[in-house]
């Protein structure tokens, strides 16, 4: 059974457990309250690939995107029975359902009008549909810490369909009210890589409790709903801090929902996004990034898997085609296109033993994963991994048709000193063995000038298409889409030949 099958079963059987705990209603009752669920998810995204990731809704949801703004997040409408597929995307990071967004929110004058709004927004917003999806999600959703379970008895009530007038809205505010999340006021985050380290932290701090005072707290608390709010705030023209709004809408939540407020182990996240006069509320469908789905032994500079899914897909692999990272570290670049282009066969190569070691690890961790999610022996993955130097590729002239990688910046690895020597012999090399006229490379660096000058001198076997700018870690960096220019490749010996031929000529 594929993943998208196994979470779709999961989904139905989620539904079938929600109405046993409303109002007796036939299965298909169910089946048709869920088809008429539609909802907008937004998603976070590696910032600059936006346009890609809206490219994969549309091609693997059939849904079109709304490119937010605000750079790094995409959002698109999908009924319930796609969220399975929404988690399955490649190019996301974390994933929330919009309650509802603010075009052009009027914000008041003073602080303490504006908080007030926050205050009485809370009471205000359709929470019905979105909350449903919410409590859906938690089937399919890859949990971070271990959660307790929602109290299954602790609803009659069938929420409706979200068209949502107020009276709806109350039964929704009683149906969670009842259950077990928790929040906490969180005050804010722009990077959601900051925010995962947060919480991973508190989280660990956390296990160290006493467990027995733990247990007994629990068994108390059973019956509240944990949450938290986060507030990420962008605009020069606010007069409150991210803090302030998160507090105040975060105390109107807690006051409406009678839920509890808990920063780390909370089951429900109420995201409050703020950027100049867009206001957008949502719900958060992801506990962690899914980025974190192939590596398991990091590196210094570990990619991101949708950075990594966003670079394989600007160079747009063919079935057959080969396709090698030379510079891969950890390995996430060709671990994320043997998972996704499983017809292509990729080489992962690397001067450092130890990150080839760890890319041998990462390949074999994935395989065992898979192997366990399958109940069967895998059948592996299209890829190699070597140790190699880029400047002296163990690889025939014109036999790779993709070259994608993620070159020392000189920062954290490698030092720009060193680039100067390294990127021309990296291009050149790179040239060599890259199909001419069809070939193809991705390359990522933050040393732009370093970069722009070697491929000054490259202009006969690269060009360039496209750059992408991204953000890698708050370091601003380009990741340059090249094509192999249709010229053969003239090895040294032979270059060297043809210029003394020629001045034997000349004299
Ligand atoms: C930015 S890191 C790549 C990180 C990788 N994308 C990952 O996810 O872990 C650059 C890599 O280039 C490798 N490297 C540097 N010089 C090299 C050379 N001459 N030949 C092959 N690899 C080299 C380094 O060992 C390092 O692992």
């Amino acid at each position: 059974m594929s993943d998208i099958q196994e979470a779709t079963k999961q989904l139905l059987d989620v539904n079938l457990h929600v109405k046993q705990r409303s109002v007796p209603v036939t299965e298909s009752d169910i089946r048709s309250e869920s088809e008429h669920l539609h909802v907008t998810i937004g998603a976070t995204v590696p910032t600059g690939f936006e346009q890609t990731a809206s490219d994969e809704v549309r091609e693997k949801l059939g849904s079109s995107c709304k490119i937010s703004k605000d750079r790094g997040k995409i959002y698109f409408d999908i009924a319930v029975e796609s969220l399975a597929q929404v988690h399955c995307l490649r190019s996301v990071d974390n994933l929330f359902v919009v309650v509802h967004e603010f075009k052009d929110y009027q914000f008041k004058n003073t602080k303490e009008e504006v908080l007030k709004d926050f205050e009485d927004l809370a009471g205000k917003l359709p929470w019905s549909v979105p909350l449903k999806v919410w409590k859906i999600n938690t089937s399919f959703k890859k949990k971070k810490t271990k959660r307790k379970k929602i109290n299954q008895n602790s609803s009659k009530r069938k929420i409706d369909n979200g068209q949502g007038d107020k009276l709806d809205e109350r039964d929704v505010k009683k149906e969670f009210t009842n259950h077990t999340l928790g929040s906490h006021i969180l005050d804010f985050y722009e990077n959601p890589a900051i925010k995962e380290e947060i919480s991973t932290l508190v989280g660990d701090l956390a296990s160290c409790k006493d467990e027995t005072d733990e247990r007994a707290k629990e068994e108390t608390e059973s019956q509240v709903l944990k949450f938290r709010v986060t507030c990420s705030r962008a605009g020069e023209k606010h007069c409150f801090t991210s803090n302030e709004a998160a507090r105040d809408f975060g105390g109107a939540v807690q006051e409406y929902f009678k839920w509890k407020a808990d920063m780390t182990n909370f089951d429900v996240e109420v995201l409050l996004n703020i950027r100049d006069s867009e206001v957008i509320v949502g719900i958060a469908l992801t506990e962690e990034s899914l980025h974190r789905r192939n590596i398991t032994h990091f590196g210094p500079t570990t990619l991101r898997s949708t950075l990594a899914y966003g670079m394989l897909r600007l160079c747009a692999p063919q079935p057959t085609d080969i396709i090698i990272d030379p510079m891969c570290g950890t390995g996430a670049i060709p671990i994320e296109g043997a998972t996704e282009w499983s017809n292509c066969y990729h080489i992962a190569g690397d001067n450092n033993p130890l990150a080839v070691k760890r890319t041998a690890n990462n390949i074999s961790s994935l395989l065992t994963k898979n192997q366990i999610k399958e109940g069967k022996p895998s059948w592996g993955l299209p890829i190699d991994a070597v140790q190699w130097d880029i400047c002296n590729l163990p690889l025939r002239t014109g036999s790779v048709d993709v070259i994608t990688t993620d070159m020392p910046f000189g920062k954290r690895m490698g030092s720009k000193k060193r680039n100067w020597n390294l990127y021309p012999a990296c291009l050149r090399e790179m040239g060599r063995v890259c199909r001419p006229g069809t070939g193809r490379a991705v390359l990522l660096t933050q040393d732009k000038k370093c970069f722009s000058k070697a491929l000054s001198g490259m202009g006969h076997v690269w060009r360039k298409v496209h750059t992408v700018w991204v953000n890698i870690g708050g370091l601003h960096a380009a990741v340059y889409l090249l094509k192999r220019t249709p010229q053969v490749f003239v090895h040294s010996s032979e270059e060297d030949e043809v210029l003394g031929n020629a001045n034997n000529e000349d004299d």
